[in-house]
């Protein structure tokens, strides 16, 4: 199958494209470099020892992207493609709003030009809200609180609508969690520049010290020991993930929550990561931030289901391979 992966330099882009080249899947990359570096095409190669055809353009450039299309003729995208940072989507909402959504507009136009039926989409758990109670089903009401969150409802309601036009479609949306780890390479991982807005980046970074102390927004939320609770996943089972909904027999509008239906608190993950990295993590509790909720935890019976989705790692491979890459990346 021929694979259009955009946005496939990017963190979870990238190990999913490990997984189809493993799985013997034609990938072509469509990224445009605003959240990763060219490097990582290497990186992918040094894994699998396979070369990715890529081209360095904007989604949101409709003339090139059509010119893609016509060149490539995909059978499938997996649509990755997409600025992630909820903080800097409140205070630049129309860039969230242009390059989210108009990517996607675009790339759902010449899905319908080239005759494309089948795209996979990065949905996230933000699109639940707060919600009322837990584990999280597919079918719970769906509520945002930032511009990020709203750009992928906003998504999901645009896909529902070209589905229920074009019933010959096979959409799947797939709803992460909380992403982390990285390849047991050490090759491609996550590292953001700056002050990450994500929790495991934020820890390598104190881990590394690249930051002094790793604040930990309130404690007295109602949870095993007040600190907030998500569901982590390992990036590497989120992509073997994709390849399971590219392959699914199942056709039409599909949703699925992709985690691991555990819920771990911050000092948790924090206290993991010191014991089986032999390191220790400065932190200082500090005050709540505005729209965090108690807790988020996924039910994974439909993926596992119809996708036979199971994770295999643990959260000690999270730690210690989020670790290992960032070690690995400071010292070259
Ligand atoms: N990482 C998470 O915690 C998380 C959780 C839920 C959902 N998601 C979603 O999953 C997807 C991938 O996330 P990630 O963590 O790998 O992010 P990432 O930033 O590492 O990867 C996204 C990639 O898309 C590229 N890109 C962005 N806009 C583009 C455009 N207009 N044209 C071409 N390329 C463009 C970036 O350069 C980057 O390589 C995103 O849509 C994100 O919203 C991520």
């Amino acid at each position: 199958m021929k694979v259009l992966v955009t946005g496939g330099c990017g963190y979870i882009g990238s190990h999913t494209v490990v997984e189809l080249l493993n799985d013997k899947q034609e990938v072509v990359i469509v990224d445009n470099l605003v959240n990763s570096k060219k490097e990582v095409l290497e990186k992918i190669k040094e894994i699998t020892g396979k070369e990715v055809k890529f081209y360095e353009e904007d989604l949101c450039n409709l003339q090139e992207l059509k010119h893609i299309f016509e060149k490539e003729k995909f059978d499938s995208i997996i649509h990755f493609a997409g600025l992630k940072a909820v903080g800097e989507s409140v205070s630049k909402p129309l860039m969230y709003y242009q390059n989210n959504l108009i990517s996607t507009l675009n790339l759902l136009e010449c899905m319908q030009e080239f005759a494309v039926k089948k795209i996979v989409f990065s949905s996230s758990a933000t699109v639940y809200g707060n919600p009322k109670t837990l584990p999280i089903k597919e079918d719970f009401p769906l509520s945002t609180t930032n511009p990020y969150g709203t750009t992928k409802l906003m998504i999901e309601n645009i896909l529902t609508d070209v589905y229920k036009a074009n019933l010959d479609y096979d959409i799947t949306v797939l709803r992460y969690f909380n992403p982390i780890g990285a390849h047991k390479s050490g090759l491609i991982g996550e590292d953001p520049n700056g002050i990450p807005n994500n929790l495991m980046p934020y820890i390598v970074k104190v881990a590394t010290n690249k930051l002094p102390v790793l604040n930990i927004y309130g404690n007295d939320y109602n949870t095993v020991d007040g600190t907030g609770v998500r569901d982590y996943i390992h990036v590497l089972d989120l992509a073997h993930g994709h390849l399971l909904a590219l392959k699914n027999k199942k056709t039409g509008l599909k949703i699925y929550n992709l985690g691991t239906g555990r819920g771990t608190s911050v000092l948790e993950l924090v206290n993991k990561f010191q014991e089986v990295n032999h390191i220790k993590v400065n932190y200082q509790i500090t005050k709540r931030r505005d729209g965090d909720i108690d807790a988020c935890y996924a039910n994974c019976d439909k993926a596992k289901e119809e996708l036979g989705f199971t994770t295999k790692y643990t959260l000690e491979d999270m730690c210690k391979d989020s670790y290992n890459y960032v070690k690995k990346n400071t010292i070259q």
